[in-house]
């Protein structure tokens, strides 16, 4: 069996280290950040993901798994390093490889103390010719070696998300292998036999620059197909009587389709879609090719918000002194993370507009309080967060607020008006006690003659 090692615990290369350490596959964790490591150290996974810190708990104990603060340490007691740091968006938009160019030069410098041919695989997500352009001249130059024949180099994408990173490890629909020669690919394919023995899922082997574009392509297909369904629901909104989760629901049976990802709401948010739609319209721009579409999906998803900023405006004409409730923070349910969570955009609008802001989260509002601070209140409970709010926006479809009740708006709300911006709650039973506002939901149509 390979040993393998992550150079970056963040959520991918954590819980993938953490997936692998339990199949007994001897994992080194590296990370720079010493106060990460010493969350990691103590069983306290510094972001939440079900079923982790039980994982992780198993993995250290068994001796699995151990963590160091050295990347050099982490190659030369490993024959396999993912690379999984990660790629920030730069000012412009651009990818920034900062991280991932500081890993390859320390990986290339190990190397060059290693005899045993080692595999580099790429986790991290990076635009196509990164690899071959940018992170194997500095594993050459580090190392004094040649790719191909003293180490082997790979891009291996990783198509895990947010609360379902340890179920996605250990099954995923499907793995990428993009290999610099066939011994590269042959190495990273069988220790992925090893990790899933029967439970093998389709692998594609492709060259590098393709392998680093499926990744762009599988985020880039997601958003866009969100994007559309918001469109869709905008329209939805304006003809009477129409309903996007009905049309999601039958479009959604056409198997070319798939019913996945046509939940219409706010837009999307989270570390991923926005960073990686940027950072894809920047490179195709920089190729001296204009990617439309995608440009049109990234703007639908900041429109998003500004409609339902509308929406609050329409019902109370203006939004000086109004007090709002905000329901959900975190940039989908499961999660404590709020990167480029649209609560926070909806937020800073309301601000702007003079509304006092109250907010509710079961898991986020401690990141919240970090950035915001004092500029909105915090409430520990959603019924709290309700009182004397002259509009609720359900931001994030958590469990918890799936349970609440039209009494409980209309008990405690000062004027009971609901946006429903992920379409949880049920209309009929709703609009009888409230006003009920929801995403895709057109105004009841007039009765028939
Ligand atoms: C996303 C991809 O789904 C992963 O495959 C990918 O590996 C990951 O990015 C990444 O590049 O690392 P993630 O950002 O964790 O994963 O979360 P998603 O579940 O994809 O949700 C993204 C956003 O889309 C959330 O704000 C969510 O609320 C929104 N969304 C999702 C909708 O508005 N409607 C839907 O039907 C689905």
């Amino acid at each position: 069996m390979y040993r393998v090692s992550f150079v970056g615990l963040g959520p991918v290369g954590l819980c993938t280290a953490v997936c692998f350490a339990t199949k007994d596959i001897a994992v080194i964790g590296s990370e720079m950040d010493t106060a990460k490591v010493k969350q990691i150290k103590s069983i306290n996974p510094p972001f939440y993901e079900p079923n982790l810190k039980e994982l992780l708990h198993k993995a250290i104990r068994s001796g699995n798994l151990k963590i160091v603060t050295n990347n050099e340490e982490a190659v030369l007691k490993s024959d396999i390093t993912f690379i999984t740091v990660g790629t920030p968006s730069n000012r412009d938009g651009s990818i920034s490889l900062q991280y991932v160019i500081e890993a390859s030069e320390e990986i290339g410098k190990a190397l060059k103390k290693k005899t045993a041919v080692h595999l580099v695989a790429i986790k991290s997500t990076v635009t196509a010719g990164t690899t071959l352009n940018i992170v194997k001249p500095i594993l050459e130059k580090n190392s004094e070696k040649k790719c191909g024949k003293d180490f082997f180099l790979c891009v291996n994408p990783e198509f895990l998300s947010e609360g379902n990173a340890i179920k996605g490890t250990f099954n995923p629909d499907y793995i990428v292998i993009g290999g610099y020669n066939e011994k590269s690919a042959e190495t990273l394919e069988n220790l992925y036999k090893d990790f899933h023995k029967e439970n093998l899922p389709p692998i594609l082997k492709t060259n590098i620059p393709t392998a680093e574009l499926i990744k762009y392509a599988n985020n880039t297909f997601l958003a866009t197909k969100i994007s559309l369904i918001n469109t869709i629901a905008n329209i939805c909104e304006k003809t009477p009587g129409a309903d996007v989760t009905k049309v999601a629901e039958a479009i959604g049976k056409d198997h070319r389709i798939n019913p996945y990802f046509l939940n219409a709401g706010l837009g999307w948010g989270g570390s991923c879609f926005p960073k990686d739609l940027k950072a894809f319209i920047a490179y195709s721009k920089k190729l001296g090719y204009n990617p439309t579409l995608i440009q049109a999906a990234y703007k639908a998803n900041q429109d998003q918000v500004k409609f339902t900023i509308e929406k609050v405006k329409d019902n109370l004409k203006t939004l000086k002194g109004k007090k709002i409730a905000i329901l959900g923070l975190a940039f989908k349910p499961n999660t404590d993370d709020i990167r480029e969570a649209r609560s926070l955009k909806i937020i800073s609008q309301l601000l702007k507009q003079g509304a006092i802001v109250t907010a509710y989260d079961p898991m986020a509002t401690a990141n919240v309080k970090k950035i915001l601070k004092k500029r909105i209140n915090y409430a520990s409970s959603a019924i709290e967060c309700l009182r004397n709010a002259d509009c609720a926006i359900l931001v994030t479809e958590w469990e918890e607020f799936k349970k609440l009740k039209p009494k409980d708006f209309a008990e405690n709300m000062r004027k009971p008006i609901l946006i429903d911006s992920r379409r949880i709650y049920d209309y009929e039973k709703f609009s009888k006690r409230l006003r009920y506002i929801a995403v895709g939901l057109g105004e009841p149509l007039k009765p028939q003659p």
